[in-house]
């Protein structure tokens, strides 16, 4: 593997294999490693971020220099992009500093696979978060987090609710479910947050919290993306009212139900205030176990023989 730009590729064993190393850089108390091997001495990494970013951005940087690598954070705001330079060029530019690792999130999909083609011989890329299209490492630290709470894939029912259609998590993340074997996974959503066509995706689709959650051991809640909306497509009294998870939609769930959010959370418009600071929420370890597996991720690029 040398990018990691999608995670449609790996089979359930090279997923697996993601996840145990993750644990590696673990306490048993879920903390990261204090003194982990120096798998990136000697490498710098960029952060080319073009849209905005809080968890991931700054994950890649601790994770990185945990590692030892050098890092690089572009800022779009004050680079040469803002006096008319190409992608192109940024990048062979970034390339000329022997930058080795380039983590890229870009609001077009495609753009870090465009990235990947222009680094000729060395170089990685990962990509962390394309558009609507794909975020592979927030999907690895979700995988992450339902391996420590429920051990076993095989038997999950797993509610993704909210705006399917805009979200490069959902479709990651559908992705690494199946691939890790979970029977069952919805996705709930008016039909104005779907894509045409939701079953293809190999999910079932409810249109209520009520019938949708019946039973689920996991509840992925995702923000309404209103950046991708024009303003009148959406209500978000009428959203709120239909599709915020409240503690009296978890009583739909099993008793034991987690609650999981890649953020950023819009408290009181997807998701009630009580429910993401209640027991079920496993949002701040989801943060945590980003740090975790962007280690793994950029370990394995820079050394395959992991
Ligand atoms: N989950 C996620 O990608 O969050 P950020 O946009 O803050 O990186």
């Amino acid at each position: 593997m040398r990018h990691l730009l999608t995670l449609e590729h790996l089979n359930a064993q090279g997923l697996n294999h993601i996840l145990s190393l993750a644990e590696q850089f673990l306490t048993p108390e879920g903390k990261i490693v204090e003194a982990a091997p120096a798998y990136l001495a000697g490498k710098t990494v960029v952060n080319l971020f073009f849209e905005p970013s809080t968890r991931t951005r700054s994950t890649f940087t601790l994770a990185a220099k945990k590692l030892g690598a050098e890092v690089l954070n572009f800022d779009i705001q004050s680079s040469s992009t803002k006096k008319g330079e190409s992608l192109k060029d940024t990048v062979l530019t970034l390339q000329a500093m022997q930058c080795d690792i380039f983590v890229v999130r870009h609001n077009e999909n495609g753009t870090p696979q465009l990235i990947a083609d222009l680094l000729k011989e060395n170089g990685h890329v990962i990509n962390a978060g394309d558009g609507t299209h794909e975020h592979p490492t927030q999907a690895l630290l979700d995988m992450l987090t339902i391996k420590q709470n429920k051990k076993d894939f095989k038997h999950l029912s797993i509610a993704i609710v909210g705006d399917i259609l805009h979200s490069r998590v959902a479709h990651s993340d559908i992705q690494a479910l199946k691939i890790l074997g979970v029977p069952d996974i919805r996705v709930i959503a008016p039909k104005s947050l779907l894509p045409d066509n939701a079953e293809n995706l190999g999910v079932k689709v409810f249109h209520s919290l009520a019938t949708g959650l019946k039973d689920v051991d996991i509840i992925m809640v995702l923000r309404p993306q209103l950046e991708r909306m024009q303003a009148n497509d959406f209500s978000k009294e009428e959203y709120c009212k239909q599709y915020c998870v409240t503690l009296e939609s978890l009583s739909y769930a099993k008793r034991d139900v987690l609650v999981m959010h890649p953020g950023p959370i819009n408290r009181g418009l997807e998701i009630a205030s009580e429910v993401v600071d209640s027991t079920h929420s496993v949002i701040l370890q989801q943060v945590t176990n980003g740090i975790a597996v962007r280690m793994t991720v950029m370990s394995l690029l820079a050394n395959p023989q992991l």
